[in-house]
């Protein structure tokens, strides 16, 4: 795949703030399936180090509110003036999304990359924490790391080559996504895909030089990506 926004960001950055798989490709590809315009005001939903919500705010002129639970808002504003962006235009605070402090419909949209498996395994927090913060008719756009099929009655071992069964608890198939994303009212699910670009975001991120990546890398080598996937899923509020 051609990825010319995220690509617009040095390596050296991608590398420095990626806290998974590239996000700025799996950004890239999932917004190529949305239909959010210019302007909109958008939630990046466990946004990490900031590089999904300069991308979305500098490349595609959303208004972005970088809300995360681990990262420390000063930092991504510092990255965002890097960026050349403005508080007007990147808004970085510290929320969990189980208590997140916006009004209901003040989102347009909302993006969340490689973070909903976090909090959103709970099956009552689409409807209950997200939805009701989303305008009527507003895109929902998720890139959740998966599993092909499940299998964590028979795990194998190239995945427990760097990770826990518990770890893997985070993963499921998209039969799995599908039946819990149903749970709520006021939502269509409008497509769920597997990602093209699965493979070459792994790739980029076990080169990264931090413990996470470096701890990632026995599983990869050993064909975890063989039952691995991303899921991009595209829900529409009603
Ligand atoms: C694997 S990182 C991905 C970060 C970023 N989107 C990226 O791709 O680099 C998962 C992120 O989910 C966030 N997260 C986990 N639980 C959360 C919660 N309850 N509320 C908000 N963010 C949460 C963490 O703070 C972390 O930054």
């Amino acid at each position: 795949m051609n990825f010319p926004k995220a690509n617009s960001f040095p390596q050296s950055t991608m590398r420095a703030r990626s806290m998974g798989p590239n996000p700025l490709k799996l950004c890239e590809e999932l917004l190529s399936y949305a239909d959010i315009p210019a302007g909109a005001v958008v939630l990046d939903l466990g946004s990490g180090a900031g590089l999904t919500s300069a991308l979305m705010s500098r490349e595609y002129g959303f208004v972005v509110y970088a809300a995360d639970l681990w990262s420390n808002p000063s930092d991504n504003m510092r990255f965002f003036e890097e960026c050349g962006l403005t508080n007007r235009q990147a808004i970085p605070l510290k929320a969990d999304a189980t208590a997140l402090p916006f009004a209901h419909g003040f989102f347009d949209a909302v993006v969340s990359i490689d973070s909903y498996n976090y909090f959103g395994r709970d099956q009552s927090y689409l409807g209950d924490h997200l939805l009701p913060l989303v305008k009527k008719g507003g895109e929902l756009l998720f890139s959740i790391p998966g599993m092909v099929r499940d299998c964590h009655d028979d795990l194998p071992a190239c995945l427990l080559a760097s990770w826990t069964p518990e770890q893997l608890d985070y993963m499921h198939d998209m039969s799995w996504w599908r039946a819990n994303l149903s749970q709520a009212e006021d939502v269509e699910i409008v497509d769920m895909r597997e990602m093209a670009c699965t493979r070459e975001a792994w790739a980029d991120w076990i080169e990264c030089d931090n413990e996470y990546a470096e701890g990632d890398r026995a599983a990869v080598e050993a064909g975890a990506l063989d039952y691995l996937n991303t899921i991009a899923v595209k829900l529409r509020r009603k």
